[in-house]
């Protein structure tokens, strides 16, 4: 089929008062994408002539400066102002007089974020047959949504509105309209033409068309999606928990399905994207966050939070670590506890233990930080020991200095390394001692005072007095 004829109209003006907040609606996140993305996403992946977004004065800037628009090509996003908030019949013909009237229009709405592109793909089939398509959707509970009226053929002929309902007859339908429709442009122009705000809103709702079509004697047929969550709207914050959930579950299962064990498909998130091996375990509580990259046998305890991680195979991330903007190569273990913050790169055969915090590290083959370090603007060669404690100072106060530590060196527990330094292979860090110079290769250091008792110099001190 072809779309070329095809424009998608986004609405996206509204201010969700109903999320009783100062965030547009349609820019709240689900699985790390906004609700619009969301929507801009499955319509560009359909592949039409042109998307046009209907944004408002209060929530205009954000939403462009939050969009992504970058990565289209070759599919323009056109962004239309609604001046007043006076209805999504309103915010249609906001963009009618620059489409022409031989084209075809398909209506989404910004906060009903999971239309996917086999269903819209469906519904513009159904349009060749008719006036109006119009997807529709059977659901338990109806509340919030518009209700399709239809005659004893079976005809559609109205939508009440929720907030208009006042017969209980119409309190008994479970068929509701979705928002998601498509006309040719010259249709809908006559039909929205007729509308009127004659509702308890005081609206221009989009939805009258549909009475109208019908009393000028239109063809309205109707579709359900694939799936019911494709159609489920947000309009407050508990609805967007209860679809956030529904989300993360099914990504949960579709990677159960591929292979992932993940200990609890509803204590799991993904919010972006991962490429995984075999034999991945994911316990309970994770988030992974960006794009993430796991490969064979890597196990995460529970409660990590990973974020642009890409981990190579046999790997451990023991429970409560952060790791963020990384690179971890194979035969690692991490945490419990540790964090890794951006730019690091651990070669392999690495272990970093708890209370280890890692910046802008290369960490060599076979190195170790087993034990509350700091690791921060650092090259740390191979075969090389961190004792417990020991800390790079990388920061002089006004600008970030480097460590660099080479191959087989060991570094007693709790020293300090004060950047910009150098400390040969091979070399030996006694404990507590404080490097403030570069140390050669094979060299022994020490900067600690030697041991006395207090309680013995104090005696003595005193006797030395009283003489
Ligand atoms: C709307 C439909 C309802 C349907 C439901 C599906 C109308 C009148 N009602 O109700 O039949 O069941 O969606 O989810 O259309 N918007 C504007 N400008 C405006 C008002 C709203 O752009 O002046 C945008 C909003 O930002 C939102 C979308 O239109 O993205 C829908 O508006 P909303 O107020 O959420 O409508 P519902 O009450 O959910
Ligand atoms: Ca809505």
């Amino acid at each position: 089929m072809s779309y070329f004829n095809l424009n998608a109209i986004i609405l996206a003006a509204g201010m969700g008062c109903r999320m009783l907040s100062d965030i547009p609606k349609v820019l709240y996140k689900i699985g790390g994408k906004c609700l619009l993305q969301h929507v801009i996403d499955a319509v560009m992946q359909l592949g039409v002539k042109s998307i046009y977004v209907v944004y408002s004065s209060n929530n205009g800037r954000n939403i462009m400066q939050t969009i992504d628009t970058r990565h289209y090509t070759n599919i323009p996003v056109h962004w239309v102002l609604q001046r007043h908030l006076i209805g999504t019949g309103n915010a249609i013909q906001q963009v009618l007089p620059v489409i022409n009237d031989d084209e075809d229009i398909l209506v989404l709405y910004g906060d009903v974020p999971f239309i996917s592109c086999k269903t819209l793909r469906e519904l513009y089939g159904l349009k060749s047959k008719c006036d109006l398509s119009m997807l529709t959707a059977i659901l338990n509970n109806p509340d919030g949504y518009g209700r399709i009226i239809r005659n004893k053929e079976g005809m559609v002929i109205n939508i009440v509105e929720h907030a208009d309902i006042i017969d209980n007859i119409h309190n008994t339908i479970k068929e509701i309209n979705t928002g998601i429709f498509v006309a040719v442009a010259k249709n809908l122009k006559c039909w929205l033409h007729e509308v009127t705000a004659d509702n308890i809103k005081n609206e221009f709702y989009l939805t009258d068309i549909v009475h109208i079509a019908h009393a000028s004697g239109c063809v309205i047929n109707t579709m359900h999606p694939f799936d019911l969550f494709e159609i489920l709207g947000i309009n407050s914050k508990s609805d967007l928990v209860v679809l956030n959930r529904k989300y993360q579950k099914k990504q949960a299962d579709s990677l159960l399905s591929s292979g992932v064990m993940i200990i609890d498909p509803n204590r799991f998130d993904l919010r972006g994207t991962l490429v995984h091996g075999q034999d991945v375990c994911i316990d309970i509580n994770v988030i992974l966050e960006g794009h993430i990259v796991l490969g064979n046998r890597v196990q995460i305890g529970s409660g990590c939070i990973l974020k642009d991680v890409v981990i190579g195979n046999d790997v451990t991330i023991f429970p409560y670590s952060i790791i963020e903007d990384s690179k971890i190569n194979n035969f690692v273990s991490i945490g419990p506890f540790a964090r890794l913050r951006s730019g690091n790169n651990l070669l392999g055969n690495n272990h970093i233990g708890n209370f280890v915090e890692m910046k802008n590290t290369l960490f060599g083959k076979y190195s170790k930080a087993k034990h509350l370090s700091y690791l921060g603007d650092a090259e740390i060669g191979e075969y090389v020991n961190i004792g417990a404690g020991a800390i790079t100072c990388n920061f002089d106060g006004f600008k970030k200095q480097r460590t660099i530590v080479s191959d087989h060196v060991f570094i007693g527990a709790d020293s300090q390394i004060i950047a910009p330094v150098v400390i040969g292979k091979n070399a030996t860090i006694g404990a507590g001692t404080t490097v403030v110079k570069d140390v050669a290769d094979n060299d022994t250091v020490i900067s600690r005072t030697e041991q006395f008792s207090i309680a013995c110099h104090h005696k003595h001190s005193k006797t030395k007095n009283s003489v």
